[in-house]
């Protein structure tokens, strides 16, 4: 196989002198991310805020552009990247750009929630910006956010909302797997307002996710509905996955971030296990390079497409994860992270065909969507791991 032959000459490499150690390959793939970003904002001239970068198809060289909406999930991402681009850098030109494309989503503080993706959408782009630069009018858009997020917050089920138009669809309550990173958004905001109220919805979604989203082996369900009277867990089920019993690897991807995250905030050590577990069984059943296919129980393994953005998250999120667990354990968690990055930089660029940082994407197969793709997202948590990365080596 291609992908694991280039993986295996890339292990090797790194053993060998006048190979990358682990600090030279974050800088030389930041770098290879910062010319990337580079070129795209170039591509994109005149910038128009309105217009958010999303995806490129294969067989296309530039980024395809969303228009802002309150009913898309991944406007915050690409201000995100600029925000980590300029973090790298230190270069004015994308401070700029990051500014212009996160100011144009603050609308959102002032409308109901239209989902549960409010958090992906401001936590990256003016979370990222107010860690950065301190914009005092940043802080107060997150924490509205976090104000219109918790509107959604069913207190007989114990979870948010996902998707309020899907009620009746689903029958239910319905949580997905990925509001989990929505709560990065709520403990924040408790901590930067001091008002626990945040904090302590998120810590109650949490605890009820972990109750139900998980089979016995720590796999996930994409989608948990529950009674929204009684609270009562009705069934688990997808939406982007293979099937209600497969494990669709971007779910199991959040639900590791989403729980080492947690463990971050509250030092739980509840989330901290469940983060293990879920990633535990994720890395057991990866391919030879690392890189899911985008779900683990497709038939068509191993001729079904990958998914490079699940790799970047779980990615990023083991690096983290490695902080929080003693031992051999950790060191391994560090070096399937690191492997990872390594797996997509070898295999996954977009390199001269496309500005984006990676390709090999899948967006939501079931509905035949974004099939094989560059997507904004796998860049985003990309260049987050590979600035955990070398912040990691520095410290
Ligand atoms: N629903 C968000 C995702 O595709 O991961």
């Amino acid at each position: 196989m291609k992908n694991a032959f280039k993986w295996v000459v890339a292990s090797l490499c790194i053993g060998f002198a006048g190979c990358s150690s682990p600090s030279s390959f974050s800088e030389q793939a930041l770098d290879y991310c910062a010319a990337q970003t580079e070129r795209a904002l170039e591509e994109l001239q005149p910038l128009d805020y309105m217009l958010s970068p999303r995806n490129i198809a294969p067989d296309e060289h530039q980024w395809s552009l969303r228009p802002v909406s309150k009913e898309l999930w991944t406007e915050g991402f690409w201000p995100g990247i600029l925000w980590y681009t300029y973090e790298h850098t230190g270069d004015e030109q994308f401070r700029q750009a990051a500014e212009g494309y996160t100011e144009v989503l603050g609308f959102l503080k002032d409308m109901p929630a239209y989902d549960h993706d409010l958090g992906f959408i401001i936590f990256n782009s003016y979370g990222n910006g107010y860690r950065l630069t301190q914009n005092p009018q940043y802080k107060e858009v997150i924490l509205a956010i976090a104000d219109r997020i918790i509107e959604l917050f069913n207190p007989q089920v114990g979870t948010l909302l996902s998707w309020p138009r899907e009620v009746e669809n689903f029958g239910g309550h319905n949580t997905i797997m990925d509001n989990m990173i929505n709560l990065e958004t709520l403990f924040w905001a408790s901590e930067a307002s001091g008002n626990p109220r945040y904090a302590e919805i998120a810590r109650m979604h949490a605890d009820t996710t972990m109750e139900y989203h998980f089979r016995p082996d720590g796999s996930s369900y994409h989608v948990a509905v529950y009674n929204a009277e009684t609270g009562a867990f009705m069934r688990g089920c997808t939406h982007q996955g293979y099937a209600d019993d497969s494990m669709w690897a971007r779910g199991q991807a959040w639900a590791i971030y989403g729980y080492t995250m947690c463990y971050r905030f509250t030092k739980d050590e509840r989330y901290r296990e469940m983060a293990c577990k879920a990633a535990d069984i994720y890395l057991k059943q990866l391919p030879e390079d690392l890189v899911p296919y985008w779900d683990f129980n497709d038939p068509k393994i191993p001729a079904a497409p990958r998914d490079a953005s699940a790799a970047a998250v779980v990615a990023s999120a083991l690096i983290e994860l490695s902080g929080y667990v003693d031992g051999e354990q950790g060191a391994a968690y560090l070096k399937s992270a690191e492997q990872m990055l390594q797996s997509l930089d070898a295999s996954y660029r977009g390199g001269d065909a496309c500005p984006a940082f990676l390709i090999h994407s899948t967006g939501h197969h079931p509905a035949g969507s974004e099939i094989d793709y560059a997507i904004v997202y796998a860049d985003y948590y990309y260049i987050e791991a590979l600035l955990r990365l070398k912040q990691l080596r520095q410290a």
